[in-house]
């Protein structure tokens, strides 16, 4: 895995802390979520919800067993799979276990943060998602108001200074996590070109 990029001065809250050091990551992740699948058909939507279940199973999993109750944020893989069934699309395989050693609080807080903050994405896309769909895809997991209510609770608790180990810890598990979201959407299948596509 690369080296956290380590740009944020130790005195900026833990939020922008962790936003500097895992953008290139996010982009690099955006990207890739974006050439493996997309949203832009039916089917594509599909193949991200699948990618995003494979993800997310395991992280879910990791938390649960390693944070404290008020670091484990809702559980999303249920909705996805309701969203793939409403599609006629089976549920993946989760992708391979997450690996990250669990360590101090620190750590939790950072992983916690990529699965909550990536509400955020979500609700652009479900915009997107209602739109290219006519209203007629089910988007209960990018929709979800529990994950944005518990995203609410945690930014009061990272927008604010955090010391040198602790921001340390939760950038090493937030990078992490992008790495492992990365692998599965690397590994992919191609995204089938669309019938009568010139070779
Ligand atoms: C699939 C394509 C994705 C797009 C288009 C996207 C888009 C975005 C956008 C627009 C924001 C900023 C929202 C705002 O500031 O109001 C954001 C933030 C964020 N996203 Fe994504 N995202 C994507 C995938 C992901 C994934 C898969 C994850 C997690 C594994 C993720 C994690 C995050 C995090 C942690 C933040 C920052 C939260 C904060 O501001 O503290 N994103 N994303």
């Amino acid at each position: 895995m690369a080296p956290v990029k380590d740009t944020a001065e130790a005195s900026s809250d833990l939020r922008s802390h962790l936003r500097a050091a895992t953008m290139a990551a996010h982009d690099l992740l955006d990207a890739a979520m974006q050439a493996a699948s997309g949203w832009q058909t039916r089917d594509d939507y599909a193949r991200f919800l699948a990618l995003q279940h494979a993800a997310r199973a395991p992280l879910e999993d990791w938390l649960a067993a390693h944070a404290p109750a008020d670091l484990h944020p809702p559980r999303q893989t249920a909705l996805i799979a309701q969203d793939l069934a409403a599609l006629g699309h089976p549920v993946p395989p989760p992708a391979a276990a997450f690996a990250l050693a669990p360590g101090a609080r620190g750590d939790m807080l950072g992983a916690a943060w990529v699965l909550a903050g990536s509400a955020l994405g979500n609700r652009a896309i479900a915009r997107q998602v209602q739109r290219i769909g006519g209203g007629d895809w089910p988007a209960t997991f990018l929709d979800h108001g529990a994950m944005l209510a518990f995203w609410q609770g945690l930014r009061e608790r990272i927008e604010h200074r955090a010391d040198a180990s602790e921001a340390q810890g939760a950038a090493r598990a937030a990078a992490a996590v992008f790495a492992h979201f990365l692998a599965v959407a690397e590994h992919a299948p191609p995204v089938p070109a669309p019938a009568g596509a010139a070779l």
